[in-house]
């Protein structure tokens, strides 16, 4: 045997998904047959959530009509009409091009690795969702992060992006409602964020995924929306608020000055060619779940709603940790006053229950703070089991380390 070793890209080797690495330590606990309760995954299909059924035959038909083959790189005809209508709905204006990829995650790589040079960088939300720390690895370029405030409901903090800001920025990119707080962000906030994208030539990447997923009166806002001028893509798609991640059905949204866009959305739809098309058959579910009923959103918000309320009591008794409630999406993101590491804090917690969540180190966090991140999307005997462990251990785990 040769002791070659096939040595891997440099650009892979910061390349973490804390989401699914924490899984690592929780198979080898669950070998040892303790009994598991995953809050890391925002897949809703894994509890008591189920997509819209007319999303599903359309699919199958659309199956059965052998559509089977390639699509258009952008998409099929009738789904990008859909999204138009959606993205009408979201009084998005100056609308330049619309695109379907396979998830969300696909447009958010083509339209970043479309703009981003290699030492280049993208003012990035922190806490934030790690793809887009991932993408700017890839790319060799830097992720530039700034801080949501969670003094003041984890808004992005305007004055933070201004003094981030260099010359080698070249995009903003906000997640509305937020993965990993799950927080919405006000008119007053996006206003600033567009003004200052607008004035310093960003392009902005709004992830708005999670847009149907509000609890209480929280309304969305659509940042393409507040200004016809700005550089936008806006990203959405079927995996959270249709509940079809395995799906794979996401889409791109361009607006704002056509003559500014013009080479950028070319350099997009070379990749989009580069990479034949999303899946097929599934695009078939678009125009059916985004002009259907909505009705499966009325049954998850009732519950989610139910769930947030239990997760905000619940981690807000526990001495030491404090939870800023969340207004969308299905995470909480609950802070741990503790020297140790948040690192540490979950590994142990992991052992020592069985309870799966995700360090805050995984989406990134101001320094000095700790903090992991719950998925509230299990049902309400399983939450409650796991925020009433979550309280013993920690506890316990305070007793031995922090005193
Ligand atoms: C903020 C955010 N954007 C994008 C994605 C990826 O979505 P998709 O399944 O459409 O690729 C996720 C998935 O969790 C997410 O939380």
């Amino acid at each position: 045997m040769s002791n070659f070793k096939i040595k891997p890209a440099v650009r892979t080797e910061n390349i973490t998904y804390a989401v699914r690495d924490i899984i690592v330590l929780a198979n080898e606990v669950a070998k040892t047959g303790k009994e598991m309760l995953y809050l890391n995954i925002g897949d809703p299909n894994l509890f008591d959530f189920e997509p819209p059924r007319h999303l599903i035959d359309a699919t199958y038909d659309a199956m059965l009509r052998n559509k089977n083959g390639y699509s258009p790189s952008s998409g099929i005809g009738e789904a990008v009409k859909a999204i138009e209508g959606e993205a009408e709905r979201k009084r998005i204006k100056n609308i330049h091009d619309i695109f379907v990829t396979t998830g969300a995650s696909e447009a958010i790589e083509l339209a970043v690795t479309a703009l981003v040079n290699q030492g280049e960088n993208v003012l990035t939300p922190t806490p934030g969702y790690p793809l887009y720390t991932a993408v700017a690895s890839k790319l060799q370029a830097f992720e530039n992060p700034y801080y949501l405030d969670e003094e003041n409901g984890w808004q992005p903090d305007i004055e933070d992006i201004k003094s981030k800001i260099n010359e080698k920025t070249k995009g903003i990119i906000i997640i509305n409602p937020n993965n990993p707080t799950g927080s919405n962000a006000n008119y007053e906030t996006l206003k600033k964020l567009v003004d200052f994208a607008v004035e310093n030539n960003l392009v902005i990447f709004a992830d708005e995924i999670y847009d149907k997923l509000l609890f209480d009166d929280a309304k969305h806002i659509s940042l393409a929306s507040i200004s016809p001028d700005a550089s936008v893509i806006t990203f959405g798609g079927l995996s959270k608020n249709y509940m079809v991640p395995g799906f794979r059905i996401g889409w791109g949204i361009v607006s704002g000055q056509k003559a500014v866009l013009a080479d950028y959305i070319e350099a997009i739809n070379k990749m989009l060619r580069a990479r034949l098309s999303a899946n097929h058959p599934e695009q078939y579910g678009i125009k059916p779940a985004l002009e259907g009923n909505q009705d499966h959103l009325t049954l998850a918000l009732e519950k989610l709603h139910r769930r947030r309320d239990m997760t905000v009591e619940m981690l807000n008794a526990i001495p030491g940790i404090s939870c800023v409630k969340p207004e969308g999406a299905f995470y909480a993101f609950p802070k741990i006053e503790m020297k140790s590491s948040d690192n540490h804090f979950v590994a142990e917690l992991i052992k020592e229950t069985g309870v799966v969540v995700v360090p805050g180190t995984g989406f990134g966090q101001k320094p000095g703070t700790h903090h992991f991140r719950v998925v509230f999307l299990p049902q309400d005997e399983k939450l409650e089991k796991a925020y009433k462990s979550i309280a013993s251990f920690t506890e316990k785990y305070f007793n031995a380390y922090e005193k």
